[in-house]
């Protein structure tokens, strides 16, 4: 048979045995567009893929590789373009409000699940409101992950000289005089939008504070984007890029990590989903290395939700795929381990934290006292404070900021205002 024959063949032959029905005994199959491909990330996803699978479902993995989901989102919306979304895709924060807009996500379709299952009352205010669109549960939230913290290698800083952990930007700069000296990258970090963005925003609290920041990234306060200490934030932006390798590139956030697990750099800023990559690397909190929270941000808490949100579709055996993988992700088996994996905290509020490492043990506290005023902020960098337009603002002007050595403060504090407005 000529390979064009073959060919055709094969496919008259798949459309006689659509997906769902290859899979003899499967009850539906769901298709999950997210991004968690690092060892950590996709060792955490493992719990759900397995539980859905053992459930009885076929689960179609759509992982698109791309910290901070960029990537993935522009896999999402060329599928949704097309009319041929996935089941279920990683879609978090405010952007649930616009794709429930579009009319493309269920529209009842987890409200039977979040009502057996008590989610009214496992679930914070803040948290459930993001997941709903139009008093409907639209996504299965997963975890809160902390975005403000440093994460250091003691060996490192043992070598170094250094005594303890930096609590102030001044600090931060200190210890990493002497990593450098100690011929020891003192920051490890990727060149890519998002990750260059999460600096920033840390750079931002420690200076203005978790009311000037929500200023800054909720309110997008004119005022607060082009003054005095916008333009402070920048410069200590310059300032600590310049202790990240010069040759470093737009390498992912777990490489970075492998750095500073290998003890060729000291420290870097990033959220708990780092602690991943050191679970993974069977490294234990508080004795292979610390995290604190980013230098001048003690008692804030940059606050990150993911969650799987659920799309609009008539094949009844996705639909109860759906309801499977959102009653998986909030049970109590699920948030423990799935999340002791991820880095992140339980988004259910009746989880035993005793069975955590001392990171999530602290961030759990954390993220208790700072909900009781203004400390937790959500994370522009993560998508939960701005809509996409917004953060790609935020996102052009640091990176322009930081690719250009010459780049002034000052004027970016300017740029980062009009760009905001024009994105509005
Ligand atoms: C965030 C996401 C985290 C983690 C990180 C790096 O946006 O919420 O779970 O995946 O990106 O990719």
């Amino acid at each position: 048979m000529k390979a064009t024959t073959r060919l055709a063949a094969v496919i008259s032959l798949a459309s006689l045995f659509p997906l769902a029905a290859l899979a003899a005994d499967s009850k539906g199959s769901i298709e999950v567009t997210h991004w968690w491909t690092s060892a950590g990330e996709s060792a955490a996803m493992d719990v759900l893929r397995n539980q859905v699978k053992a459930d009885g479902f076929t689960w179609k993995d759509n992982a698109v590789a791309g910290g901070g989901g960029a990537a993935a989102m522009t896999v999402l919306k060329t599928r949704a373009v097309s009319g041929n979304p996935p089941g279920a895709a990683q879609i978090k924060g405010p952007d649930i409000q616009d794709w429930g807009q579009l009319g493309l996500l269920t529209e009842d379709g987890l409200d039977d699940v979040a009502k057996s299952e008590g989610w009214d009352k496992l679930l914070s205010p803040t948290v459930a409101k993001i997941v709903q669109y139009d008093g409907h549960y639209v996504a299965v939230p997963f975890n809160i992950h902390r975005v403000n913290w440093l994460w250091i290698n003691p060996e490192a800083f043992k070598k170094a000289g250094i005594a303890k952990a930096p609590t102030t930007l001044d600090e931060l700069f200190a210890a990493a005089d002497k990593l450098k000296a100690a011929g020891i990258i003192p920051i490890a970090h990727g060149d890519q939008p998002w990750q260059n963005s999460t600096v920033f925003e840390d750079i931002v609290l420690a200076v203005m504070g978790p009311e000037g920041y929500n200023k800054a990234f909720v309110q997008l306060d004119q005022k607060t984007l082009t003054g005095a200490d916008m333009a402070k934030s920048f410069a200590a932006l310059k300032k600590l890029t310049g202790y990240m390798d010069p040759n470093r590139g737009p390498q992912d956030w777990n490489q970075a990590t492998a750095q500073v697990i290998q003890g060729k750099a000291g420290m870097q800023a990033m959220g708990d989903w780092a602690k991943s990559e050191w679970s993974n690397a069977k490294k234990v909190a508080g004795k292979d290395y610390q995290c604190v929270p980013f230098p001048g941000t003690a008692g804030s808490y940059t606050y990150n939700v993911d969650s799987l949100a659920m799309f609009k579709v008539k094949d009844e055996g996705t639909v109860a795929a759906q309801k499977d993988v959102a009653k998986i992700a909030l049970g109590t088996h699920f948030q423990t381990v799935f999340n002791q994996n991820k880095g992140s905290i339980p988004v259910r509020n009746d989880i035993d934290m005793k069975q955590f490492d001392e990171c999530a043990q602290a961030s759990a506290k954390d993220f208790a006292e700072a909900s009781k005023g203004d400390g937790a902020q959500p994370s522009m960098a993560h998508n939960m404070a701005t809509n996409l337009a917004v953060q790609g603002a935020v996102f052009d002007t640091v990176n322009a900021f930081i690719s250009d050595k010459n780049a002034d403060p000052a004027k970016a504090a300017q740029q980062l205002g009009a760009a905001i407005k024009a994105a509005q």
